[in-house]
């Protein structure tokens, strides 16, 4: 079973031909560059996909012209919408010509399923903390298309905090990278920013707060570097994260843990992980953690 997997939920436009829901084939992915304006721009991000969506798929399946595709999928959920109706309506319209059918694929399930790709004998049910640009969630995964949300943020998603506070040092977007770079440098323990929520009688979490926090620190502290603000900051968030997760892990007792979304790159918070004993814990290659289609497709394959 071979599947063409399209992707264009937000300012990543990605293909990927993925066989049997693990074989990678072949992939493309080309990201959008929205960094002068701090954000992405949903008008500017679907003419985006429009120009080189098409281009990608015609690309990809000149590279491998005697691959036969039984199924498309595509992102249909959440995501911006501009975006998505791209990659939606370029997808059907393939669809329709060729005569095949497509797979609607839920973008948070697609990131959870990195970890299930690069691990097919993983064990279900287990917990993923799903963290992106968009959502953060705690996650129960029963199988790759059966998942119950435990845990949600009430205000911030993980990734926009990052993305936010590298706005108010003017670091460009997406912020995630560039922040977790300079706080390789700083010193974590220079601030005690809050860790908002860390006791609260859920699985919930908010962001905002600290966000707010690191403004004001900012604006009332000249003589505190960047990089040891940054370093603060980043501990803070991979506390909160990883005390809620595990608590939910011990609750619901699963002691199988993935880390997934575009945050999961961030080494900080698989670090956390690695202080709790007892777990094992699954966190996909870097090139899985964003937005891309070869999860897309192999996901497709479980429907
Ligand atoms: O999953 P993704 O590619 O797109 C969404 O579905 O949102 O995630 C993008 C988010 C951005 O907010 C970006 O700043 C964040 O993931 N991100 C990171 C890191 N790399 C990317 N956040 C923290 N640390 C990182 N190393
Ligand atoms: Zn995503």
């Amino acid at each position: 079973m071979i599947i063409l997997g399209i992707e264009t939920s937000c300012d990543d436009s990605a293909v990927a031909l993925v066989k049997n829901g693990t074989e990678v084939i072949g992939s493309s992915i080309s990201s959008q560059m929205h960094s002068s304006a701090g954000g992405v721009i949903p008008e500017k991000a679907s003419r985006m996909h429009i120009e080189i969506l098409p281009l990608l798929v015609d690309d990809l399946l000149k590279r491998f012209p005697d691959v036969k595709i039984d199924k498309l999928a595509v992102t249909t959920n959440p995501g911006l919408i501009p975006s998505l109706l791209v990659g939606v309506s370029f997808t059907y319209g393939f669809a329709r010509a060729k005569g095949l059918e497509v797979i609607d694929i839920n973008h948070l399930y697609s990131h959870v399923y990195a970890n299930i790709l690069e691990h097919p004998d993983i064990e279900f049910p287990h917990l993923s903390l799903l963290i992106s640009g968009g959502h953060t969630q705690i996650i129960k995964v029963m199988s790759p298309i059966e998942m119950e949300v435990i845990g949600t943020t009430l205000d911030d998603a993980c990734g926009e905090a990052f993305d936010k506070v590298a706005r108010m040092f003017g670091l460009g977007y997406p912020g995630g990278p560039i922040v977790s770079k300079l706080a390789l440098e700083g010193n974590e323990k220079a601030v005690n920013f809050p860790r908002p929520m860390i006791h609260s009688n859920d699985y919930n979490f908010s962001f905002s707060g600290i966000k707010t926090a690191v403004k004001r620190f900012i604006d009332s502290n000249k003589d505190v570097s960047k990089e040891d603000i940054l370093a603060s900051f980043e501990a803070a968030v991979a506390e909160v994260l990883v005390k809620k997760t595990i608590k939910a892990a011990k609750e619901y007792k699963l002691n199988t843990i993935t880390l997934s979304g575009g945050a999961a790159a961030n080494l900080r918070i698989r670090e956390e992980f690695y202080k709790h004993e007892n777990f094992k814990f699954y966190f996909p290659a870097i090139s899985l953690c964003g937005d891309n289609a070869i999860t897309v497709a192999g996901l497709a394959y479980h429907y």
